[in-house]
């Protein structure tokens, strides 16, 4: 074998050992706005820090998915830039003309969500809660309840008493689809739960009869109160003989 072919059978060797790597390398491409918000620490940072382990981040939903621009510029070293380089970087990746809408508020947040969550923002849209926000009026947004970068689901009641003093019954509806109906049913839950409290959960000693009984139910209660007064009455009736 000369020389020739040693060095062809080398490069090939090189070629199909390394694809894998690069190949791989281009997969988890490299994110500008992830690297140089890492590197402006506090404030700037701390959303990509909470947004690391989060459910958008494991499905590749990265910052451009929500806030636009052009995350695909090659940043190389960034310590070494210039101020004047590193703000070019920024106009690049941050320019209205590359479709960067900066935080979204209001309409703009629904319409964001909206890409990948019609369901949940028109549910949410057309509530009470959600109307009150988009008219300023005090209601909370997608983000108080899941938060903007480490997306989760909330804690219901404690995420709610920030604005709701009474939040009896909080756990027991729907609070994307406040409505005149949940307003209604949120009435009968919280006269259960006074109920409930007001026999302090133990169970009553006459026997009710509750809605949910039919007619065969209550026929049969009636029946064995009629036996355990017989019974009384006889046993009654016994010990007045014997004292005779
Ligand atoms: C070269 C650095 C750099 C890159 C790249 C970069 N940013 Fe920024 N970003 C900044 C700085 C610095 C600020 C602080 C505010 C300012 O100077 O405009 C900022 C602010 C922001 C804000 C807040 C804006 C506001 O109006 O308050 C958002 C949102 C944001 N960046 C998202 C992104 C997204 C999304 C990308 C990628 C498409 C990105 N950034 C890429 C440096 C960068
Ligand atoms: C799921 C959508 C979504 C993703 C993904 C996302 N953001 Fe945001 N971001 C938002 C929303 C919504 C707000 C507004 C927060 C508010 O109103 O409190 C926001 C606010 C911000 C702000 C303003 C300061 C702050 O913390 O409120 C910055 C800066 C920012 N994002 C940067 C980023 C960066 C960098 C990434 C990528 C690691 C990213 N965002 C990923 C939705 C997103
Ligand atoms: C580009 C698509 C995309 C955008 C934009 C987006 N999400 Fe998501 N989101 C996903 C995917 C994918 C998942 C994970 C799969 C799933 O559970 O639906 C997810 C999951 C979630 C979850 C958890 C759902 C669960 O069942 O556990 C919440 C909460 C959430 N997103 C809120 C938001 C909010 C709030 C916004 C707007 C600020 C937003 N998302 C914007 C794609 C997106
Ligand atoms: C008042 C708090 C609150 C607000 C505001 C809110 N959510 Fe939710 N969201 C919840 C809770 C609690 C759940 C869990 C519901 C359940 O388990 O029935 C949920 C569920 C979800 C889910 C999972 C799928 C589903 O529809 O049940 C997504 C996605 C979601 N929300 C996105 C959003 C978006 C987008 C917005 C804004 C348009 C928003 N949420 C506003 C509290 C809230
Ligand atoms: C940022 C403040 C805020 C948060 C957080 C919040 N709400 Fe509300 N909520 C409002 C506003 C504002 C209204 C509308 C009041 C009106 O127009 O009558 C409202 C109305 C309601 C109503 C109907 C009227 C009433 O007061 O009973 C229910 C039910 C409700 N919210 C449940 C919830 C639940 C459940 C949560 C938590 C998962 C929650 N809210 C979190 C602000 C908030």
């Amino acid at each position: 074998m000369n020389n020739k072919k040693y060095v062809l059978i080398l490069f090939a060797a090189i070629v199909l050992f390394t694809y894998p790597l690069t190949a791989h390398a281009d997969q988890k491409r490299e994110n500008a706005c992830i690297t140089c918000h890492e590197s402006l620490g506090e404030e700037l940072a701390k959303p990509v820090s909470d947004w690391k382990g989060s459910i958008h981040q494991q499905n590749g939903i990265a910052c451009d998915y929500c806030h636009g621009g052009n995350a695909d510029i090659k940043l190389r070293d960034i310590k070494q830039l210039s101020q004047k380089q590193f703000a070019n970087m920024k106009a690049l990746a941050m320019s209205k003309s590359n479709g960067f809408i900066g935080v979204p508020v209001g309409k703009a947040m629904f319409d964001t969500c909206r890409q990948c969550h019609s369901e949940s923002v028109d549910r949410y849209a057309n509530s009470i809660m959600g109307k009150a926000y988009l008219d300023n009026k005090g209601g909370p947004s997608c983000v108080t309840c899941h938060d903007a970068h480490h997306n989760s689901m909330p804690e219901v009641p404690k995420v709610c008493e920030s604005c709701h003093k009474d939040t009896t019954g909080f756990d027991q509806i729907d609070p994307m689809n406040v409505n005149i109906t949940t307003i209604n049913t949120l009435s009968r839950i919280r006269i259960k739960i006074a109920e409930q409290k007001a026999r302090g959960n133990k169970p009553p000693l006459i026997p009710e009869f509750p809605e949910e009984l039919d007619a065969f139910q209550i026929g049969f209660v009636a029946f064995g109160a009629v036996i355990i007064l017989f019974i009384i009455g006889y046993i009654t009736y016994i010990l007045l003989e014997k004292r005779r």
